[in-house]
């Protein structure tokens, strides 16, 4: 089969490689109908993790089962899927409490295996024409419709940024009424946008320097706050201060809420700096967030944070060690979430709110485009919003044409 290989940093190269075949009896083969290009894998494609040449990427797949080993009872041949971006077993302590993403059976080195990504586990990666499934009754999530369908595109986010968005809501804490502040208009950011306003938020802040990402973030109803016109956090309190109504409800003392309630970070390590934007800082997110999240009020970092970064700006960042504005966050009693998102805790319900209309994630896909293209689209996502890649919001592959 033809897959996308890694060859080395910012290097990616179309190549034959051996088809996947069934090495368990709970094993299932796909052909991949759609693959999408992650953040995520832009962090091993610029080498900031121990990804090493060979590697086949892609963990937001979606395709057609064709293959299923003699244990397998619930899913079929010909079966239409979708597959969480977490590899997990189903069984064991971790998965039975809804923790798939760090599943104890998955991934010999620490809890939680994934697709094609470095300390995740054995598994190949999807952007290939097949891909090999493991579990395959647990993992695979079955769709309706046909492959190629108006859904495509929606469903090919059920993977990862649609339910990891949402995730980073439930880490927020956003209920109806909610005051938000997602950092980051990424596919990530901008599916925790879409979810915050999914679960009834009422002001949704979006934080970026992309004006093409913070155009669609606008165009969801959020509002755009690009970072190199000034200081965010200012810009946010700015903008709440003078809104009429919020200023009139406040009772004396109230004005110490002047921040939000809840606060997101869809960008994670490799966060851009200020006001240097070409000095990176790992904690810029972190520390604004801090300053803009109010008393009793609640973080999810959704954004990766790993304990190995090999391009890291310092000796400290190189292993995961960040210093971070623990005083601040302590004395607001602010709850912090971390970690990557459980997709099957919701992949099946958003499924069937984009059936009925309710999401329509696929509108931020900006290129869907052939296998051999990888290598070209790698380098106009890693601009993340800028330059040549400022129009490249999402990227889905298409290996089987
Ligand atoms: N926890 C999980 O399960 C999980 C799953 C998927 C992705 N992720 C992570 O989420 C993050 C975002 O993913 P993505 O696909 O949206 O990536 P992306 O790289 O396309 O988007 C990141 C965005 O953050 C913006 N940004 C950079 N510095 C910023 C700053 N200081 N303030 C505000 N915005 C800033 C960039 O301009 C860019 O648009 C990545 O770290 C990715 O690895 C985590
Ligand atoms: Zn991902
Ligand atoms: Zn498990």
């Amino acid at each position: 089969m033809k897959a996308l290989v890694f060859t080395g940093i910012r290097r990616m190269e179309l190549q034959e490689v051996p088809d996947p075949v069934v090495e368990q009896d709970g094993d299932a083969i796909i052909r991949v109908t759609s693959a999408a290009i992650c953040g995520s894998d832009l962090h091993m494609y610029e080498g900031r993790t121990s990804a090493q040449p060979g590697m086949i990427f892609g963990h937001e797949v979606m395709g057609v089962v064709e293959k299923v080993g003699n244990g397998v009872q619930l899913v079929k041949v010909g079966d239409r899927v979708s597959l969480p971006f977490n590899v997990s077993c189903g069984a064991c302590f971790n998965c039975v409490r809804g923790f798939v993403n760090a599943c104890l059976t998955t991934n010999p080195a620490s809890p939680g295996g994934g697709y094609g990504y470095a300390d995740l586990g054995p598994y190949r990666g999807g952007q290939a024409q097949l891909l090999r499934v493991p579990f395959a009754d647990f993992n695979c999530l079955k769709l309706p419709g046909t492959p190629g369908d108006r859904w495509e595109e929606d469903f090919i986010m059920l993977s990862d940024v649609l339910p990891t968005g949402y995730h980073a809501t439930i880490m927020a804490d956003v209920i109806p009424g909610s005051s938000v502040a997602v950092f980051g208009a990424g596919p990530v950011g901008y599916m925790a946008a879409m979810s915050a306003f999914l679960r009834g938020a009422a002001e949704v802040y979006v934080v970026d320097r992309s004006e093409v990402r913070l155009r669609k973030v606008a165009e969801l109803g959020a509002v755009p706050i690009n970072f190199t016109e000034g200081d965010p956090v200012e810009a946010i309190l700015k903008l709440r201060s003078e809104n009429k109504a919020i200023r009139e409800s406040l009772r004396p003392g109230e004005e110490k809420m002047a921040g939000v309630l809840c606060g997101i970070d869809a960008v994670g390590y490799q966060a851009i700096g200020r006001p240097d934007p070409n000095q990176e800082r790992p904690v810029q997110v972190i520390e604004d967030l801090a300053r803009l999240v109010d008393a009793t009020g609640s973080i999810g970092l959704i954004g990766v944070y790993f304990k190995g970064d090999p391009g890291g700006v310092d000796q400290n960042a190189r292993q995961g060690h960040f210093t971070l504005p623990l005083g601040a966050l302590w004395e607001k009693g602010i709850k912090i979430e971390t970690g990557q998102a459980p997709v099957k805790r919701y992949n099946a319900l958003l499924r069937d709110a984009i059936v009925q209309g309710q999401l329509m994630p696929g509108k931020f896909v900006s290129h869907k485009l052939r296998l051999e293209n990888g290598p070209e689209a790698y380098e106009k996502f890693v601009q993340r919003g800028t330059g040549e890649g400022a129009e490249y919001t999402k990227i889905v592959l298409k290996p089987n044409g």
